[in-house]
């Protein structure tokens, strides 16, 4: 079936923009800040979402897409289950990379660091602004783990929001954010000819940034 669909012809050329040395600033933080803003201005699909890749202690690595909540402090936060297939694997493993991918802008950004858990007041303040459907499905999905049928999702989530009607909605101790701390941040905007523009920063043990363009 896949060899009808002839993928191998599929091919376009990334001509809309570019990326210069001058125009990038001491700190790549101020760049994932004005790319943000673009993607958030340019109303591209999904802006926030970012892709992470966990792996187990032994190297054996997993993906998945989560929402950007914030980037504070120089951290990128983002929120999901602790006891998740992801959550296990950054528990034993604080290693991850992301990738926020926005074809619209032919823009790709790779952040590569350690991850940590936000404190317990952090998540609560963030549980706290959820919708109420998402903070009950929140407290009754076992994420990750094999579950019988639809229906038993749904009838968890149905008593569970009866459980709370009119009241607070506690976040579940299993819940809350994971905060990445950058120390390789790439810029990647597509070119003519596959002759992208790359810039790499990497992070110093002095603390300041080392820029260089890669090969495309
Ligand atoms: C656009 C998009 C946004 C998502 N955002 C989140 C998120 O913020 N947090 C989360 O835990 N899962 C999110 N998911 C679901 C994850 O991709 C994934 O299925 C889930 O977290 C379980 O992953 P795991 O089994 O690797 O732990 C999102 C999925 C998509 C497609």
């Amino acid at each position: 079936m896949a060899q009808d669909l002839h993928l191998e012809n599929i091919r376009r050329e990334y001509s809309s923009r570019s990326l210069s040395r001058k125009e990038l600033p001491d700190d790549p933080l101020e760049m994932v800040d004005q790319w943000l803003n673009e993607a958030l201005e340019t109303k591209v699909n999904e802006p926030t979402a970012m892709i992470v890749a966990t792996a187990t202690p032994d190297g054996r690595p997993s993906v998945r897409t989560v929402l950007l909540k914030e980037v504070v402090g120089g951290r990128f936060v983002f929120y999901s289950n602790y006891e998740s297939r992801k959550g296990r694997q950054m528990a034993e493993n604080s290693h991850v990379a992301v990738t926020f991918l926005w074809h619209e802008l032919e823009r790709q950004i790779h952040v590569e660091g350690t991850v940590t858990r936000l404190s317990p007041e952090e998540s609560d303040a963030y549980f706290a602004m959820r919708p109420y459907k998402s903070r009950v499905g929140a407290r009754i999905s076992p994420q990750s783990q094999p579950i019988p049928s639809r229906e038993y999702i749904m009838m968890r989530f149905a008593s569970e929001s009866l459980r709370f009607v009119g009241r607070e909605v506690p976040r579940p101790d299993n819940w809350g954010g994971y905060a990445v701390t950058p120390s390789r941040i790439e810029f990647w905007q597509g070119r003519d000819s596959r002759l992208h523009d790359r810039f790499l920063y990497e992070l110093q043990p002095d603390g300041h940034w080392d820029l260089h363009r890669l090969a495309p």
